[in-house]
């Protein structure tokens, strides 16, 4: 496959929407791009070793053109099953390969990569390495600042330093440690207290790195401030949750024309793609579950939303019912 270098990955994206599972898919995608045509989007974490092995690779690959640039997150810790994926990627068009080493689920942990490699940086390195010299795009990194009572600066510093030799071109770090007993995921995003201050000394010791900062960014002016520091800010629940409210990423941050973007625009220009999704027999509920959050924040949303998951859940949402319904939204103003 050929690359559209066109709209290809720049080290220095300045907004990224955070890689989350069962949120981030090809669907989410679709509708945060209409959002921002500047963002970068990340898959959800995919496993290089159920990568390699599925028959379905096309399950975990495939993606709409239109949601360039797309950065793929990969999670693993065996340097062979990431040269493939690394391939693979490439192969299939990505723009970029993200490693993560952040994630702190009990399931990642016994598998022993994920947030747990942040204890072992040498193999962080190897993987790099083998996901590097395998392929041509850009390798990056997301990261916490430390796990568990491996929580010092110094280690934090000599680790981004020993995973930059290895040819990382960007940190994106998640300014809390993680828990790996204790805490479950959620509480791993919440409890831990978001340490911005840690990351900043990093990035002043570290000036040539590329840093991009997560943990805690609900609004556009935080972003903003974010970046008077950061080479780049990632936003995660906040773009799932209100997507909408992100509508002036391009304006306010990349200095493009504001365009007074509605949530009937959007669910309009995602009729065909709707439509489609729905001949080739599958949920309308699989889009739909990520569509109504666009809907919030204005008078009836719940009951909008209501109205569009019961239809959808039930399966008894055509695409008439979702014009007439999008129609009534356009009526109100939105
Ligand atoms: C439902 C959910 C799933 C997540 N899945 C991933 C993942 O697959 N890979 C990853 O690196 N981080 C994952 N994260 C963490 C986010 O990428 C991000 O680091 C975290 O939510 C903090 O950013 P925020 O405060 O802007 O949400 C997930 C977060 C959520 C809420």
């Amino acid at each position: 496959m050929v690359r559209d270098i066109s709209n290809s990955i720049s080290k220095f994206h300045k907004i990224s929407i955070a890689p989350m599972m069962d949120c981030t898919d090809k669907h989410f995608r679709l509708i945060m791009r209409k959002i921002s045509s500047r963002a970068l989007l990340y898959t959800e974490m995919i496993v290089a070793q159920s990568l390699i092995y599925t028959d379905n690779k096309e399950k975990f690959l495939n993606f709409n053109n239109e949601e360039h640039p797309l950065s793929i997150q990969f999670g693993g810790d065996n340097p062979e099953h990431l040269k493939e994926a690394a391939k693979m990627a490439q192969d299939w068009g990505y723009d970029e390969i993200n490693f993560n080493v952040g994630c702190p689920s009990s399931r990642v942990s016994a598998g022993n990569f994920g947030a747990s490699l942040m204890n072992h940086p040498s193999k962080v390195a190897r993987c790099i390495e083998a996901l590097k010299n395998n392929c041509d795009l850009p390798i990056t990194i997301k990261h916490r600042i430390g796990v568990d009572n491996n929580d010092s600066f110094s280690n934090l510093n000599n680790f981004v330093r020993q995973i930059s030799n290895a040819g990382t071109e960007r940190f994106t770090i998640h300014a809390r440690k993680a828990f790996l007993k204790g805490l479950n995921p959620k509480e791993n995003r919440n409890i831990p207290p978001l340490r911005y201050d840690i990351v900043e000394r990093l990035k002043n010791e570290n000036p040539r790195l590329i840093i991009e900062i997560n943990g805690g960014f609900t609004d556009i002016n935080k972003c903003i401030d974010g970046l008077k520091i950061f080479d780049g800010v990632m936003i995660g629940r906040s773009a799932y949750k209100y997507p909408l409210r992100w509508k002036n990423i391009d304006s306010q941050i990349y200095g493009e024309k504001f365009l007074p973007l509605k949530a009937s625009d959007i669910i309009f220009s995602l009729l065909p793609y709707i439509e489609n999704h729905l001949n080739k027999k599958k949920k309308s509920w699989d889009i739909c579950k990520h569509l109504i959050n666009i809907v919030e924040s204005i008078p009836n949303a719940k009951k909008w939303r209501n109205k569009i998951s019961l239809l959808s859940i039930n399966e008894t949402l055509s695409i008439e019912k979702l014009i007439i319904l999008t129609d009534e939204l356009k009526s109100m103003g939105y």
